[in-house]
């Protein structure tokens, strides 16, 4: 792979990182994808592989080692930088490490683009950046109030971002998703996201756990709108910013349990636990900026969206 005419994809085995390799190749790009397989898994990418063997190449590697990322991203067009350690919980664990992945490896990224001539870096950030403010909806020039480690990370990778694009012209583009969700979201790792264990549970017949009284709400957002996202980033010219990524659209918990008891035909009751450190209570979007700058338009509904999740669930062998 020499010239532009390739991207690179950190964190491409991942969730979102895998939709993304996915659209980018089907849109005839070749793709490098750099993971260390911390939470990453083959299968996510297997399809593709199998589908573009000469499109898709995988290097198993961590994003800290910097010289070998170096040697990856010499030479291409885009670099959408989605590796990171995403677990609020995780971080407050452990700190440190999620420090070293998500602050020296975002800033080794940026090195590594920078370096290699890199046209432009759009990288994943987060709701999780704006913290318990109660302001709603959540809107770009609200002062960051980072809650956990994990928030933390994610805002001084924001902060990096911006300053490439200041001070090396390397120009870079921070997208704040809020909760994504969609196939290939893995419901087994003791930090998985609610929307893959509600589903999971709920397809074994149980009916799903709740940490707090279900009355916190999320604004949830269908992978394929986040790849939608990305994609217009790379081709706009706006850089040095971080923009939302969302639905705009405010749902509970409760509401959630609801929707997915009609997807699955059986009424959920959920059970409730006592709620987590460090969890953010309410969150929704104002998404006019990404609309204004990069023509963002969600396309996907909660309910069509979770109804794709839920069959695609159903054709994995999961167990709960
Ligand atoms: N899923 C969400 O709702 C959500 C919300 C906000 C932000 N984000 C951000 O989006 C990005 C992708 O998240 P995801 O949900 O797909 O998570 P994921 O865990 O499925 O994907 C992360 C990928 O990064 C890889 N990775 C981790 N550490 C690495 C390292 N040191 N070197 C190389 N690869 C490494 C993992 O193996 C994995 O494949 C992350 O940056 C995350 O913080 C996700």
């Amino acid at each position: 792979m020499v010239g532009n005419s390739f991207d690179v994809v950190t964190g491409g085995a991942g969730f979102i990182g895998s939709h993304l390799c996915r659209a980018l190749v089907e849109q005839g790009r070749r793709v490098r994808v750099v993971d260390n397989f911390a939470t990453g898994r083959s299968e996510n990418l297997a399809p593709l592989l199998e589908q573009y063997p000469d499109q898709c190449e995988v290097c198993r590697q961590d994003i800290r080692q910097l010289e070998e990322l170096k040697a990856v991203c010499l030479g291409a067009a885009t670099v959408y930088h989605q590796a990171a350690l995403t677990s609020v919980q995780q971080s407050v664990e452990d700190p440190l490490e999620c420090n070293s992945v998500n602050v020296e490896g975002t800033l080794k990224v940026l090195l590594a683009a920078r370096d290699g001539g890199v046209k432009k870096v759009i990288f994943a950030t987060s709701t999780a950046i704006y913290g318990n403010s109660e302001v709603l909806p959540k809107h770009e020039a609200m002062a960051p109030e980072p809650v956990s480690p994990y928030a933390v990370t994610k805002y001084i990778g924001e902060v990096y971002g911006r300053v490439f694009s200041d001070i090396y012209q390397l120009p870079t583009l921070g997208l704040r998703y809020f909760n994504v969700f969609g196939p290939n979201q893995d419901p087994k790792s003791e930090y998985a996201a609610v929307i893959p264990r509600f589903i999971t549970r709920a397809l074994a017949g149980k009916d799903p756990i709740i940490f707090g009284d279900g009355e916190q709400s999320r604004d949830f957002i269908f992978v394929e709108d986040v790849v939608a996202a990305n994609l217009r980033a790379a081709r706009s010219d706006v850089h040095g910013k971080s923009l939302n990524v969302a639905c705009g659209q405010q749902c509970t918990l409760n509401q959630l349990v609801e929707v997915l008891g009609e997807i699955v035909g059986r009424k959920l009751t959920p059970d409730y636990h006592p709620a987590r450190p460090a969890e953010v209570r309410h969150s929704v979007a104002d998404i006019s900026l990404a609309r204004e700058l990069i023509g963002f338009e969600p396309a996907t509904s909660l309910a069509e969206g979770l109804g794709r999740t839920v069959q695609w669930f159903q054709n994995q062998k999961l167990e709960v």
